[in-house]
């Protein structure tokens, strides 16, 4: 399998820039030559910068060419998915076009890419072609799978027709004139009834409730499809017009990259597009609502998304003394708040909730942060996994616990969703909590956006008053 794409640790390691102007087959830089890898970086930037001038120079000054049918693809998605409450529940196929079986994600996601990323944009295909999404995760990534847990419980069983799957659709960058192709219409007309037979309960159903299962009789006529594993990596996450993703990430087209839109332009679209997926389709367990609230009990809160363990090169860890100055603002902010309004209960209380992979951003803030802000703080608590070095909390543990790991996260995204505002760096998980709640997107701080367009201190002061006086 082809590791470089995968979304997950090593994928992270990779510099956009390297892939952007070489060949899309290099394997990673080694990362124990940096000042080798630098020299030839700078060489190769500089070559890309004089090419681009010689020829391509308006395209800094104008908006990004995108790809054909960007915002066609966009338009329509983003209109019938905000008009559609969730309407398919277990039971009838009748309406529909066929069945997607959403099966993998990549290998090396974690929970956040996983469920936040590559089962919403196969929604995403789902919808497009009308067919009827049957959510059902094989042990493919590996990170978010636990036999124990996983391994065991429901079998499926159910007759469908097979012989159907995603063909291959393709744009031109127009600033590359590369092709790049990603998952198109379904196809296949030598159709025949197959028995479908899956172990296990599918991943997904520890954590939400199933969002659709092909067990009804009215679905034997139906195709079933799959994508297969590169038309979900690389395809579906880099090169699918329509794909929402969490960062720019190494090997993006020019024209799905956008560098002239800071990345809170740059979200606005795919933020608005997962939302409508996730309202039609994410219920989340009872259990997980509970254990949000259990840990972030207060409805008036800031989340802090702190990651910093397996955070590296294009995304850079955010030093935890830059966050102090709005959480300061927003703890000063709601003092004055419950000094001008005694009587409203709600005000009363109120919470800042950090979620962080890493324990020692935890014994930092114990250290260094007032007294004041740590009486309002409130995070995990208990058995949790955290990490203490450069190495992801999925792969410190073995697969038993894997699960666990996954309730974590899930608990992190689920609690600081409840807040009406986030400072963050780039992360799924941050994304995540954006999707679950659309308001965020105007009252957030991403501390990784471009150094002008980052929302400075007074900027959100202005921001809560705003949001205050509504
Ligand atoms: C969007 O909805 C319209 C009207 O219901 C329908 O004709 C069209 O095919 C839908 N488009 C997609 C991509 O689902
Ligand atoms: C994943 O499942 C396949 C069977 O579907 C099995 O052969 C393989 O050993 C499993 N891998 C892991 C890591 O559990
Ligand atoms: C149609 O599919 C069946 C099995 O799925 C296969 O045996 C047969 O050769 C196929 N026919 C054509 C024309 O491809
Ligand atoms: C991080 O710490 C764990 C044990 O806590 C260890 O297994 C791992 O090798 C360490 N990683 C690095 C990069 O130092
Ligand atoms: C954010 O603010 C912009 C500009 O005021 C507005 O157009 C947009 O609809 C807002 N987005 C959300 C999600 O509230």
């Amino acid at each position: 399998m082809n590791r470089k794409y995968s979304a997950g640790a090593s994928y992270r390691k990779k510099d956009s820039r390297q892939v952007l102007s070489t060949d899309l087959s290099r394997s990673n830089p080694d990362r124990t030559k940096p000042i080798q890898y630098k020299t030839k970086l700078l060489f190769v930037g500089g070559l890309l910068v004089l090419v681009l001038l010689q020829f391509s120079w308006k395209f800094f000054l104008l908006e990004s060419p995108v790809p054909p049918g960007y915002h066609e693809a966009a338009a329509v998605l983003d209109g019938n998915a905000t008009a559609t409450t969730r309407t398919t529940t277990i039971g009838s196929c009748s309406g529909y076009d066929g069945v997607l079986h959403i099966a993998s994600g990549d290998q090396e996601g974690a929970a956040g890419t996983i469920f936040f990323l590559f089962v919403v944009n196969q929604l995403i295909y789902a919808d497009m072609y009308n067919l009827l999404p049957w959510v059902h995760l094989n042990n493919v990534s590996k990170y978010v799978y636990d036999d124990k847990v996983h391994g065991t419980g429901q079998t499926a069983e159910f007759e469908i027709l097979c012989g159907k799957t995603a063909s291959w659709a393709s744009f031109t960058d127009p600033i590359t004139n590369n092709q790049h192709q990603f998952p198109g219409m379904p196809q296949g007309t030598n159709l025949s009834s197959c028995r479908i037979y899956v172990e296990g309960n599918g991943v997904w159903n520890s954590y939400f409730e199933p969002v659709f299962s092909p067990t009804d009789p009215s679905c034997a006529s139906l195709p079933l499809i799959r994508m297969t594993y590169s038309q979900i990596i690389p395809s579906l996450h880099v090169f699918a017009p329509w794909s929402v993703r969490s960062w720019r990430y190494g090997g993006l087209p020019p024209s799905l990259r956008q560098l002239d839109k800071s990345y809170q332009e740059w979200f606005a679209p795919m933020r608005r597009r997962a939302h409508s997926i996730v309202k039609k389709y994410f219920r989340f367990l009872p259990y997980l609502h509970e254990r949000a609230v259990e840990y972030n009990p207060h409805s008036q809160c800031l989340a802090l998304h702190i990651r910093h363990s397996d955070k590296a090169n294009r995304r850079k860890r955010i030093p935890v003394p830059r966050f102090l100055p709005y959480v300061e603002a927003y703890y000063n902010h709601q003092m004055q708040q419950r000094r001008d309004h005694p009587k409203n209960d709600i005000l009363r209380s109120f919470s800042i909730y950090l979620a962080t992979d890493s324990s020692t951003v935890i014994d930092m803030i114990q250290e260094t942060w007032p007294k004041e802000i740590q009486s309002v703080l409130q995070w995990q608590k208990g058995n949790v996994l955290r990490s203490s070095n450069t190495t992801a909390v999925f792969q410190l543990v073995g697969g038993n616990r894997h699960h666990d790991g996954n309730v974590q996260v899930l608990t992190d995204i689920l609690a600081m969703s409840r807040c009406q505002y986030i400072v963050h760096g780039l992360s799924a998980v941050s994304e995540a909590v954006h999707y679950l709640n659309p308001l965020l997107h105007n009252q957030s701080v991403n501390l990784d956006d471009r150094k002008k367009d980052i929302v400075s201190v007074e900027q959100f002061r202005i921001i809560m008053d705003r949001v205050t006086n509504q």
